[in-house]
Formats: C-alpha cells, structure tokens, sequence
C-alpha cells in the first residue's frame, strides 16, 4: 500500500513538473547541467560542447530556423540545407505552374544555375544565447499590473539585446521569456536570405498519405525537400543576387546510412514553437470540453463543403489543396488531444497534482500567502472565461473563417490605414492594393464560400446567445427575408463586389471618389464590422482582462513550481528557440492488444497504393524501382526503410529537425506525431508520445535513385 502510494505521488507530482524518461525540449546552453548525464547514460557519446559551444564549431552551427517556423539542418560544405517537404511546400506551389507543376511531378536543380531563388525564405542560424533574467526584471516591480510589465518589458527590452548584438551582416538579437515571465534569454541570430530551392519529391512521396495519414502511425511519407543557402563573396548574409556563392558553414552534419534499430539512442534538435506543459485543470477543461470540440464542429462544416466540391471539380481541388491542408492539420490534431487527454485522465491528473501542490504549499508559512490562493484563482478565472468562449469561438474561429469575411477584414484595415487629406494620392495604393489580392482571387470560389457562410452564419444564429447577434442583420434576416437565411445570403452574394478582383477594384475606385467611409457601407464590409463591433465591445474587454490574469497567474504558479522542484532539472515550456530532446527509437501499443512497430518500408508504400483515391497514388518510377529491389546502400536486408518512430519529445516547429544518432550522425528528418501523443503539448505521456521521422536512407534514395541527382549526395559527408 505505501509502495503505491509513493509511486502516485512520485506520478502526480511529475505530471506537472517533470519528468518521464524521454520527456523534455532542453536548452543547449544548459544541457551540461540538466541532461547530458542521462543521455549519455542512455548511449550518446559526444561531449555536451560537440552540441552547443559558442567558441568552436558545434551542431548547433548546423541547424536552422527555417521560414521562421520550421527547423532544418546543413548538410554539405556548400550550404545544402535539407528540410520536410510541408515546410517548403509554399515555395514548391509558388514556383509551380500547369506547365511546370513541380508539386506533382517534383523538382531536381541539376546545376547550381538551375537553383530557384525565393524572395522573403529566410533561414536563422543561432550565433549565442544567454541568461539576461536579472537585467529583464530589473524593469519590473512586483506591484505592477500585469499588462504594465508586459509594456515595460516591450519598451526596455530592445536596449538590453541592442548591447548585445555584433557587428556585422545580418545579426539580431531577440530577448525571449522562459517559464512563463520567470527567465529571459536573449539570443543572438544570423539571418540568410538568399535560399534556393535544389529539389523537392512529387507530394506523391513528400506528401504520400495527404490528410488521412497526417498525425498518424503506420507513415509511410518521404516528406523532405532540399534547398542551398547561398552569400556574398564574403561568406556573409546578402540580398538575392546572381553573383552570391554558396554559403560555406562553420559546421555541417555528417549522414549515416548505418540506419537505427529499435531502442537505440536518438536525438532531435530544432526549434518547437509553443507548448503549454504547467496548464492547470480548470484550463484544460475549457480547452478540451469546450474550445477544441467547437472549432472542430465549425471546421467540420467547412471542411466537408470544401471537400466535396474539391471532388467535383479538379480546379477547385488545386485552388483549396493548400487550405484544406492548413485547416484541417489542427482539426485533426485537436481531435487527437481530446482522446489523448480523455484516454490518459488527464485532468484529473492535473488535478490530483494541484491538490499535492497545495499541501505542499500549506506546509510552509512562508510560501502560502503568495501561492495558496492559485488554485482558486484559476478556478475562478477559468469561470470568466466560459461565459464569452463560445461567443467568442462562433465569431473569430466561425465567422472570420469564412473567406470573403477575411477579404472584408483586409479591407477595413487598409482603408483604415489611408493616409487623411489627400484622396487624389490613394489612387495609386488603392491600385496596388488590388493587385495585391491576386492571390486570395486565384484560389477563391464565391459559390463555395457561399455555401460555407450560409452554414456557419446558421450554426452562429443557433447557439449564440441574442446579444451577440449584431442587431441590423437579425432584422434584415427576419424583415426582409422573413428568417431565411439561406435567401439572405444569397441576396448579400449575388450583389457582392467581393466576388472576384474586378469587382472588388471597381467598388473600392468608386468609393474613393466619394469618401472612403462610403467602404464600410457596402453591405458586406458593413457586416463585417457589425461582427467586429459585436467582439471588440461584449467580448474583448473581458476576454483580455482573463488573459491577463490568466497570464499572471500562470507567471506565479511556475515561480512556485520551480521552488518546489528547485532540486532537479526542469526544462522550459518551448519558445521557437533552439531546444534539444532524445529518446529511442520505439514503438507503443495504441489500443489493447495493437502494437505498433517503429520502422516502415516501401513495401508498405506499395501496399497502401490506391489509384482511385488522390492521397494514394505512387509514381510509377518508384514502383520501377521497387519491382527492380536495388535500393544500393540505402536498403537493409532487402528492404527500404521509410519511417521511424521514436520517443524524442516534439512539437510543432520541429518539422525538418534532424534526427541524430548517438554520434551525432544524421539518421532522418523530424515531421510529425502520433495521433495518440499530440497532448505532449500539455501533458506528455511516455506510454503513448512518439514523434514521427523520414529515415534519411530514404530521403538518399529518393534524390540519388529516384530523381538521379547523385551529386547531392556526393556533397554530404556519409558514413558507411
Ligand atoms: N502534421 C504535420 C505538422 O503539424 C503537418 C504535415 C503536413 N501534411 C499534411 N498532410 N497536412 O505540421
Ligand atoms: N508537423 C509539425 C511541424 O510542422 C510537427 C509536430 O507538430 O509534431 O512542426
């Protein structure tokens, strides 16, 4: 009996601070004092400074931000940079037309000359980071709002990292919160801005398995792309010119055909964007029984429209391609925290860990006045904020999701921004304006859009309560269209100026000759600003206030934390910074009596062949080249390995993380998660978290075999 009991505090207690073997996105520069012990134990066999040091060429030298959002690695001598193929899926599109469609047939350079150059693709290298916690809070006084430290740390902050950054090209220095407000980091980057795309497989392998298998186990994607970062003469950052040269780096990584087996180390290093791991009870609650089930309801209406006139009609499946991708990637996600967080009890994990916290807390006269008062404080803040949630969800995830209500918005904000006086001088920003909008009218359908405002407009009408209703629309929807609402858009549709780029570009030229207050009349605009209105009067006030508080609260809640645990490592919650977490390769049992096993192989590829459904087609060079068996170096027992699992702890952003062996060698790129663990965000769970990679055998084989582009592979560093 106390042998359980021991074992549930030691369980409870962890599920809030730390740790679970594999659990952790460490910071580099302290990995020497929080992890580096473990994971040699665990295998690894480089000193921490082969990681991270500031003084030699390290790993870290190595591996990028890419595209402000993902991560990638260098990989030759000449700036070979590889990254997922979802990361450069944009630039990809952006160079592909019918004639030279490279999303579906895919794209190799077979010279530097042929490279593709991509205006605004920037990649980070991370030059330092360091602790600058005391000079931050120095700005600060425990009597200030919350909102007036965030404002002083806003206005004083640039003067700390402007001390900070070097001379020289393309440095800058960013100042960082760590655990929520307790610590601060500045880091100091070096941007690169001229990247050219080098190759990218047909999405038939980077993207293979499409939305049905996104977020899912057994994988069987190829989802890389390669690209060059290029400099000036001087090895420096510089603006796209012909005359750049490619970037020599100070470090590049080495890649190993050796492949993993199952339980060997691993280790992943990139940039996780955000995660939520001291969320408390009451605030997973609200996220998981009424934030993500409503904006998965709304998105299901929206995805099952666009679906089913993407199936219709082949242009349509090209325009929407990009953002049925985009929104259904974190509907499904959300879909698998649910389940996870049902499955694992999470909140009465969280709960049981809260209570702990208090007893702990209670037993020490000193802490409890600052900290007892948490629980109950979040309770009741929790309270607050499912009084506008709703309302909240049905407007911003539901009504602003509608894409013409997106062009309105856009709208509004330009002409906002107009300069007074002067109409004769908005000529020429009215006209660049509405060029601007190519984009969105390229891939924009009216008539499908249509049918999306009319479902959403009825779902918000059903459960908003009637003082979220803008009061104008409920009368013309009863008056005039005696409560019809699918008759009300209609009429608002078929006299829309939205609808394509003329329209658009004539109404705002007439406007202009008038005054530009005579926008906001158009019936549209004027909808859009009802519902604006409707927010920034009922719910905003509130909804910041909680934020706030919420904010601050979370602040002093981790502050107790990390005095409780002042006594083992704990890593920070991930902020887009640099971060290092390892594991095994390993595979988990999703359901009673399923396994799943950590490797995947082309002969899974083939299985999962289905020529009538899109996600499932294989080009048929790589079923050449399957029936031919010869995968050279890259296969293994006759076999081609594709994808790997392991227990390396993940999150967004890490997407194209290389994935090292013990050695430090490369042994695949980081993509994706298991449906069953996507609540490591908030509550990792050894038994079911596991992050999903391309082995990099495959990622060799695709460009040396498949797209005969050997000379990439020449260029890398490989270990046989
Ligand atoms: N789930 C991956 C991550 O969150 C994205 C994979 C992209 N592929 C897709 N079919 N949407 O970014
Ligand atoms: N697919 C994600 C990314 O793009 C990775 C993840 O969320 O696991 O960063």
């Amino acid at each position: 009996m106390m042998r359980w009991f021991i074992s549930c505090v030691c369980f409870f207690l962890g599920s809030i601070v730390t740790l679970y073997a594999g659990e952790g996105m460490w910071v580099p520069l302290l990995l020497e004092q929080t992890r580096y012990e473990k994971m040699k134990s665990q295998g690894l066999q480089l000193s921490a400074k082969d990681i991270y040091d500031i003084n030699h060429a390290s790993m870290k030298d190595a591996v990028v931000l890419f595209n402000g959002g993902c991560s990638g690695v260098v990989v030759s001598g000449e700036g070979l940079l590889l990254t997922n193929h979802h990361c450069g899926y944009d630039r990809i599109q952006a160079h592909s037309t019918l004639e030279h469609d490279y999303l579906t047939e895919g794209f190799w350079a077979g010279s530097h000359e042929e490279e593709l150059s991509n205006p605004g693709l920037e990649v980070d290298f991370l030059i330092e980071m360091k602790d600058v916690t005391d000079a931050v809070l120095a700005l600060v006084g425990d009597t200030m709002t919350e909102s007036e430290r965030w404002q002083r740390i806003k206005e004083g902050t640039p003067e700390i990292a402007k001390k900070s950054l070097p001379l020289g090209k393309g440095y800058k220095a960013v100042i960082k919160s760590l655990f929520n407000g307790n610590q601060y980091y500045l880091y100091i980057y070096q941007t690169y801005k001229d990247v050219r795309l080098v190759g990218a497989p047909p999405s038939a392998i980077g993207k293979f398995g499409g939305d049905t298998d996104n977020w899912m186990w057994p994988r069987h994607t190829g989802d890389f792309s390669v690209f060059r970062i290029y400099a000036g003469k001087d090895n420096q950052p510089a603006e796209y010119s012909p005359e750049n040269v490619p970037y020599k780096p100070a470090y590049f990584v080495p890649v190993s055909l050796r492949g993993l087996s199952p339980g060997d180390f691993s280790m992943v290093m990139g940039y996780p964007g955000s995660t939520d791991r001291f969320i408390t009870s009451p605030e997973l609650s609200v996220l998981v029984d009424v934030n993500y089930p409503l904006r998965i309801a709304l998105r299901n209406i929206k995805l099952d429209i666009w679906k089913q006139a993407m199936k219709q009609d082949p242009l349509t499946r090209i325009q929407y391609a990009a953002k049925y991708a985009s929104v259904s990637n974190s509907w499904k996600k959300w879909q698998g925290v649910i389940r996870g967080i049902e499955k694992a009890g999470g909140i009465e994990q969280k709960k049981a860990a809260e209570k702990l916290f208090l007893e702990k807390i209670m037993s020490n006269p000193q802490w409890n006045t600052r900290y007892a008062g948490l629980p109950e404080a979040f309770e009741k803040t929790c309270e607050m904020q499912r009084e506008y949630i709703v309302p909240s969800i049905l407007i911003k995830e539901g009504i602003f999701g509608v894409e013409w209500m997106q062009m309105a918005e856009k709208i509004c904000r330009f002409v906002e921004s107009l300069p007074s006086g002067d109409e004769n001088s908005w000529t020429s920003l009215l006209n660049e304006f509405i060029s601007d909008q190519s984009s969105f009218y390229r891939n924009y359908r009216p008539e499908v859009d249509r049918e999306v405002f009319t479902a959403l407009l009825t779902e918000f009408l059903k459960n908003a309560d009637s003082r979220y209703i803008p009061a104008a629309l409920q009368k013309t929807v009863d008056k005039k269209f005696h409560g019809d609402i699918f008759l009300y858009v209609k009429d608002l549709y078929d006299h829309s100026v939205l609808k394509d780029q003329a329209s658009l570009g004539k109404a705002l030229l007439k406007a202009k000759s008038g005054h530009a207050g005579k926008v906001f009349n158009l019936p549209e605009i004027a909808l859009y600003k009802a519902f604006d209105r409707v927010f920034l009067e009922k719910i905003e006030p509130v909804s910041q206030s909680v934020d706030w508080k919420l904010d601050s609260l979370t602040r002093i809640y981790t502050e107790a934390l990390l005095l409780l645990n002042a006594d083992q490592p704990v890593y920070p919650d991930a902020n887009l910074t640099l971060r290092v977490a390892y594991g095994s390769i390993e595979g988990f049992s999703p359901s009673d009596a399923v396994l799943y096993t950590p490797f995947t192989y082309l002969d899974g590829v083939i299985a999962k062949e289905d020529t009538s459904i899109y996600d499932y087609k294989v080009p048929a060079r790589l079923k050449a080249l399957y029936e031919a068996g010869d995968y050279g170096d890259y296969g293994v027992g006759g076999r081609l390995p594709v994808c790997m699992l392991g227990s390396n702890h993940t999150s967004g952003g890490n997407s194209g993380s290389p994935v090292f062996n013990r050695n430090g060698e490369l042994v695949g790129l980081n993509f994706d998660r298991n449906w069953e663990g996507t609540m490591s965000d908030v509550l990792y769970d050894p038994e079911q978290c596991r992050n999903i990679m391309v082995d990099i055998r495959y990622v060799l084989f695709i460009i040396d075999k498949f797209a005969g582009s050997k000379h990439l592979v020449s260029e890398m560093q490989i270990v046989k």
